[in-house]
């Protein structure tokens, strides 16, 4: 008698896990190496990793795919009005908001196989593991893989502040407008606003994610607990100057677009490293017009970069490099201009989300270390809509959005328990 009221007290303490106790609980590491190697095939590129842009025909293929696996996996799926994949999974507490756990499987060009793909297909796992234990968590379930968050962040951007028509008409690295491709994936742009959230209609989000950068593999750390994700400013610079011919013009009567640009990447540089801080500036493309040897350029296009934890820096760097551009464009007679900057705002995590993570990730015999991240993340975007936090794993050689991009399958293993435990202890104590 005793016992029964005893077992029967632990049920009520803890409902989610009534089938398996927590910490037994694993997942299946070989099954997530599979799907990441079949994953791997849609957008191959002959480097070995995935030209997986978002909107492209490997892109929809790959959702198909991650589809498929979600409704293997037990998940009641549907898209959103902005083409994110939904899979739900019902809890037990009807009162409960949903837990939220996703990543993505785009890719930027010429990228890995693990940026956004090791979130997505653990996320995945971590449903399947629920599906096969027969355990229901007090809280709704849901596994998002976000649209486009390589052209930045589009997806979880709709969902967690709204997409505007701005958003929409942008073109994304396929070419395409959001609101074209949004359309070919599935969503409905027309109703995109329908995606949004309110805030507080989210019990939290957490996202697992390769680390993109070497600090965990050089300190021999498992398991990166983030503590915040950096803001992404991005601009368009046009460069005008007279294109003219390059063996009858003299040196001294020349408008050289690409001169002034080629001296323009050099201050944004030193604007950059010019203050103390883990700011980062980066000019990631460029087009010369016309292009050719023999004609001087008279238009360049290139693409402007800058990312801190603090939005007031970066704000206050894009000004500097605005100002040094007119003094650059004032000294060989060229013209620059600046498209309105496309912000992604920084954001911290949720610090009883970091004790949360760092907590399991201990219990499961896992080193840690706090960190911020450099890379953007559909996390951020979801932050105004309710607490957030994220799981980082290592990348070795911290090579990323690179073919050469990797992450030990063990490694993988961890990061998906890690994931799978935080979200069982999140649903025993959290409302
Ligand atoms: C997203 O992956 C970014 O950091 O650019
Ligand atoms: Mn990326
Ligand atoms: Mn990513």
């Amino acid at each position: 008698m005793k016992l029964r009221l005893a077992l029967f007290c632990a049920l009520l303490v803890a409902p989610a896990v009534f089938a398996q106790t927590p910490t037994q609980v694993r997942v299946n590491g070989t099954r997530i190496h599979s799907h990441l190697a079949a994953l791997s095939q849609f957008g191959r590129n002959p480097q070995g990793g995935v030209s997986r842009v978002a909107y492209t025909p490997a892109d929809v293929q790959g959702r198909e795919y991650a589809i498929q696996l979600m409704k293997d996996a037990g998940l009641d799926v549907h898209l959103d009005a902005a083409g994110n994949i939904v899979g739900s999974r019902p809890g037990s507490d009807p009162s409960l908001k949903p837990l939220l756990i996703g990543s993505h499987i785009d890719s930027v060009p010429e990228g890995g196989n693990y940026d956004g793909d090791v979130g997505s297909l653990s996320s995945i796992e971590v449903a399947q593991t629920l599906k096969e234990r027969n355990i229901t968590l007090r809280h709704p379930l849901q596994v998002i893989i976000w649209q486009n968050e390589e052209g930045v962040t589009i997806g979880s951007q709709a969902v967690g502040s709204g997409a505007d028509e701005k958003l929409l008409s942008m073109i994304s690295p396929s070419g395409k407008t959001v609101r074209e491709g949004t359309r070919l994936i599935g969503g409905n742009p027309d109703q995109i606003a329908s995606a949004r959230r309110q805030q507080g209609s989210i019990a939290g989000y957490f996202e697992l994610h390769i680390e993109q950068g070497g600090t965990l593999e050089r300190d021999k750390i498992d398991i990166g607990v983030v503590e915040g994700i950096v803001g992404i400013l991005h601009s368009d610079v046009t460069i005008e100057g007279f294109a003219n011919h390059a063996g009858t013009t003299p040196m001294d009567q020349r408008h050289d677009a690409l001169l002034s640009a080629a001296r323009f990447i050099d201050r944004v540089n030193q604007i950059v490293t010019g203050v103390p801080g883990r700011q980062v500036g980066t000019v990631g493309w460029i087009k010369v017009q016309p292009g050719a040897y023999n004609v001087i350029p008279g238009k360049v296009t290139l693409g402007l970069e800058l990312r801190d934890l603090d939005e007031k820096k970066f704000l206050s760097l894009f000004d500097q490099v605005r100002v040094a551009a007119t003094e650059i464009g004032q000294r060989n007679q060229t013209r620059f201009s600046f498209t309105e900057p496309v912000v992604n705002h920084p954001a911290l995590t949720d610090k009883g989300f970091q004790k949360l993570v760092d907590d399991t990730a201990k219990s499961l015999g896992f080193s840690t270390k706090l960190m911020p991240s450099g890379a953007g993340h559909d996390a951020q975007e979801l932050a105004p809509i309710g607490p957030i936090g994220m799981i980082f794993i290592p990348s070795i050689g911290g090579i990323s959005h690179a073919p050469k991009e990797f992450s030990r399958p063990q490694d993988i293993e961890n990061g998906a328990n890690v994931l799978l435990q935080t979200v069982l202890a999140f649903d025993k104590t959290m409302p």
